[in-house]
């Protein structure tokens, strides 16, 4: 069984799920203006930007934008920086939580990473605000927190000599409502769109839905314990996901993943 083999991010691992994590992103940029990707002296920012896959197709359907890439993460700007020869497309090291754009944006996308940001919400007014009337803030995160993929998170964190070294980890930031977000937006936008969608993700392989989750919501668990323990722990999830999301005849595993969508043209 593949197991994960340390706790930075795992750009190569994150990436195994690469089709099924695209598909949301570009179910995102498809919602975006083509008009903000034409303006001169402006920039489109793909906030956590990963190992750079969204930015390198930002970069194609918006062939007069630079667009800029910003994370917190060595391995994946390193990664990022590796993979994109497109000298309009730029890498920089930063934190969402104290973002301050180096040139004027015209677009603010960003693909499931506000989720790890505790206080993401009380963040996206301050975005609205770098934009230009008619920029566009285009966000998507996973809202998958009452799945069995997360319950079964806290259950295997219960039930094993862990249990003391898990019982303070928190995980994902708790992503809100879709109101609560229409809200907050309302008042700075001229058009805003908020939805949800539950995609039926198709994987494959021994256990996929434990491995999808150990490079992005299973890893403030895996961070706090040494390797043996990491092994076990993560076996005894394994083995809940497995029962949880049976392989069907086919040797695919459906995994089923709400994700929320919020989409705000800047009044
Ligand atoms: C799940 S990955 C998504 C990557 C990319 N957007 C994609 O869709 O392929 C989340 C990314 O958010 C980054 N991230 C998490 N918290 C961050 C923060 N506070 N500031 C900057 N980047 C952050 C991580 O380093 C990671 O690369």
């Amino acid at each position: 069984m593949a197991r994960p083999a340390s706790t930075v991010w795992d750009a190569s691992l994150y990436l195994r799920f690469a089709d099924a994590r695209m598909r949301p992103a570009l179910d995102l940029m498809g919602r975006l203006d083509p008009a903000n990707g034409a303006r001169p002296g402006h920039a489109i920012y793909d906030l956590g930007c990963g190992a750079g896959n969204i930015s390198r197709i930002l970069a194609e359907r918006f062939a007069d934008s630079r667009v800029i890439g910003i994370d917190s993460s060595d391995e994946m700007l390193a990664k990022a920086r590796s993979q994109t020869p497109d000298a309009r497309v730029t890498f920089a090291k930063g934190d969402l939580s104290e973002f301050k754009p180096e040139v004027a944006p015209s677009i603010l996308y960003s693909n499931a990473a506000y989720q790890w940001l505790p206080g993401h919400v009380d963040m996206f007014p301050a975005l609205m605000k770098l934009l230009p009337p008619g920029g566009q803030l285009a966000i998507q995160m996973p809202r998958n927190h009452d799945a069995p993929s997360h319950a079964l998170m806290r259950k295997a964190a219960e039930a094993g000599p862990w249990r003391d070294k898990l019982a303070g980890v928190g995980g994902i930031a708790r992503v809100h409502e879709p109101a609560r977000y229409y809200d907050v937006l309302k008042p700075l936008s001229a058009e805003l769109e908020v939805w949800e969608t539950i995609y039926q993700q198709v994987l494959t392989g021994e256990n996929p839905v434990a491995q999808y989750t150990s490079s992005t919501g299973l890893r403030p668990f895996l961070e706090v314990l040494d390797p043996a323990e990491r092994a076990a722990f993560y076996d005894t999830y394994a083995g809940m996901t497995a029962e949880a999301y049976p392989m069907r005849a086919d040797g695919i595993t459906l995994f089923p993943f709400r994700r929320l969508f919020i989409v705000a043209r800047r009044a």
